[in-house]
């Protein structure tokens, strides 16, 4: 009789355990439904930066050096849920002149002050903003006025010498 009694406790004991387990187990999915979509949006940046094409800029082989040039060039803006139609965008080619060897830029021509476009101005040898008069050297360092930030760069390769940019933006010096 005292065994039957212990076995019937065991076993209420074991249909609690599993009850307990049951409602662990379900707090555990619906956190994880709650976190999926959170965890997505962090991700998501990382999964869209690698989905960005190569696009192509142009024959840079007679780009001078020390000259920053202009190139208009058609960039993917969206990821795949919001896909919008490409936009003109204007990429500086920049060859800089280092010791034995020429390092390549591309420049993004929006002021990180206020994301006004900059032009290379030939007479003063800077990137110019209109805006509030804020100056970038060639490399694009930001070097007078308000700008907080370097001028972006894009990510960029080489094929032979034909370049390729990817809407993919990396903090300058
Ligand atoms: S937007 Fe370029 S200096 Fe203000």
């Amino acid at each position: 009789m005292a065994d039957e009694k212990i076995s019937i406790s065991k076993r209420r004991l074991s249909r609690r355990k599993f009850m307990i387990m049951g409602i662990n187990a379900a707090g555990a999915g619906t956190g994880l439904l709650i976190a999926a979509p959170i965890v997505g949006s962090i991700l998501s940046p990382v999964f869209y930066k690698s989905k960005q094409p190569w696009v192509l800029v142009a024959d840079i082989q007679h780009v001078p050096v020390g000259v920053p040039t202009a190139y208009v060039v058609m960039l993917n803006q969206g990821g795949d849920a919001w896909q919008v139609p490409p936009v003109p965008r204007t990429v500086y080619v920049v060859k800089v002149n280092l010791v034995n060897q020429v390092q390549l830029i591309t420049l993004s021509n929006v002021c990180t002050h206020m994301q006004c476009d900059v032009h290379w101005d030939i007479n003063l040898n800077v990137f110019f903003c209109p805006c509030h008069g804020g100056e970038y050297s060639m490399e694009g360092t930001n070097i007078a006025g308000p700008p907080p930030k370097p001028l972006f760069r894009y990510q960029h390769k080489l094929v032979g010498t034909t370049l390729y940019i990817r809407n993919v933006l990396t903090e300058g010096n």
